[in-house]
């Protein structure tokens, strides 16, 4: 005795619902690739990456780094000079540095250097004020790695 009709469609349903998920799952892990960089294109720079992506990189890195030191009770002590190349890094796409850049940066340098001048009972603090700063910027500029910034964030 076969299948009735109902039990064959219901079958054929399930099955379609769980190839929709698939395709769903497939295409977020897609975007979550995307969102590390903002421009796809690289018109500027087509064989590398730009000047200030390449930065960028190494902020991500360095705040990566500084999260850990601080879980961990140290204090920074190395202040990275190379990021006060910001003002002047070329970026992939002149299109990503608008006029409001050069505040955002100034903004984000000065907290940089508090934090690096800061006590230890504000580090948590001014470590998380700058993670704002990289977002500030990356609101106006470039909204691709806002939510790997903000997974940054420490609690406090
Ligand atoms: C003054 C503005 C500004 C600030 C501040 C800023 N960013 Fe960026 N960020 C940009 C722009 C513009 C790009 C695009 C660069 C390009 O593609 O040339 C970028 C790109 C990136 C990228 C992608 C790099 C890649 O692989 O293409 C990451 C990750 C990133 N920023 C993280 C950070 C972090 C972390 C901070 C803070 C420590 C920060 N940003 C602060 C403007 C800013």
């Amino acid at each position: 005795m076969g299948l009735s009709s109902k039990s064959k469609l219901f079958v054929y349903a399930s099955f379609g619902i769980f190839c929709l998920f698939i395709i769903q799952c497939k295409q977020e892990s897609k975007t979550e690739k995307d969102a590390s960089s903002c421009v796809k294109t690289k018109p500027l720079n087509p064989n590398g990456d730009s000047e200030l992506a390449v930065l960028m990189r190494n902020m991500y890195d360095s705040l990566a780094a500084v999260n850990t030191l601080i879980k961990n009770g140290g204090v920074p002590t190395k202040f990275p000079e190379a990021f006060l190349k910001l003002h002047t890094a070329k970026p992939t796409d002149v299109n990503t540095k608008p006029d409001s850049f050069d505040a955002f940066a100034d903004d984000y340098l000065n907290t940089l250097k508090s934090l690096y001048h800061s006590p230890k009972e504000d580090l948590n603090k001014n470590y998380n004020s700058l993670v704002q700063k990289c977002a500030n910027c990356h609101q106006v500029s470039c909204p691709g790695p806002l939510k790997k910034i903000f997974k940054l964030r420490l609690d406090s």
